[in-house]
């Protein structure tokens, strides 16, 4: 997919190992971003136990990096108790951008990924949470054909992925594997500056 994206940034897959690129993103969100990313208030350190552990083997999470620092994420892993998802798959998604980056189509580059991902995995509804006055994101919802359902403040969001195809799963396993590639570059970037 040819799109672009501000200041020659990539968008690839983060791999478990890649927790403190989440951690310091997370941390660099400013006060609003923070508050509407966790639906309130919360503190350092809870962003810090949070990240720690939340790229597991079932996160899918897609990053939008410059020059290796991790400037927006999609987050997205399944809900529900296991056995009910077995019959209705569906999955919840976050996303965080930093302020510099907002309005600049990241958000809309990161949802149409991990949509991407979620029909892959024949994921029926993700869920979006975002406060009720979270008009950006509810816009990036309506985008995307959501359904938002209202209840006490907060609106959900539920976008019904379509059905996986050959295309779709190559299209994934292409984008992964220039993620890998992408990542490693990252790592010598990132190697070479603390050189
Ligand atoms: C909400 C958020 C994820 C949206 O990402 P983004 O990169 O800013 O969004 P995009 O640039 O892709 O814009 C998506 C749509 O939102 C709308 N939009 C963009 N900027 C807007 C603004 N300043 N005000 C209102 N709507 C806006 C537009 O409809 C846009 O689509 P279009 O450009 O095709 O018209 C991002 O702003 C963010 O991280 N905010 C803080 C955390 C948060 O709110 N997370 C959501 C809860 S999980």
């Amino acid at each position: 997919m040819i799109e672009a994206l501000p200041d020659g940034g990539t968008i690839r897959k983060l791999w478990i190992g890649e927790s403190a690129l989440l951690r310091d993103h997370l941390l660099r969100l400013d006060g609003d971003s923070r508050a509407r990313r966790f639906g309130g208030g919360v503190s350092d350190a809870r962003v810090i136990q949070y990240a720690d552990t939340a790229l597991t083997p079932g996160a899918i999470v897609y990053g939008f990096l410059i020059d290796g620092t991790l400037r927006g994420v999609a987050e997205m892993r399944r809900a529900g108790l296991p056995l009910a998802t077995l019959v209705t798959p569906v999955a919840e998604v976050a996303l965080s951008i930093e302020t510099p980056w907002q309005s600049h189509g990241v958000g809309s580059a990161l949802l149409e990924r991990t949509l991407l991902a979620a029909r892959n995995r024949g994921i029926k509804t993700l869920h979006m949470q975002c406060l009720a006055d979270n008009r950006r994101m509810q816009q990036l919802a309506a985008k995307f054909n959501a359904d938002l359902t209202f209840e006490t403040g907060s609106v959900i969001g539920e976008v019904d992925p379509r059905r996986p195809n050959p295309l779709s799963l190559l299209r994934e396993w292409v984008e992964d594997s220039q993620s890998l590639t992408r990542a490693m570059l990252d790592v010598q970037t990132r190697m070479l500056r603390a050189g």
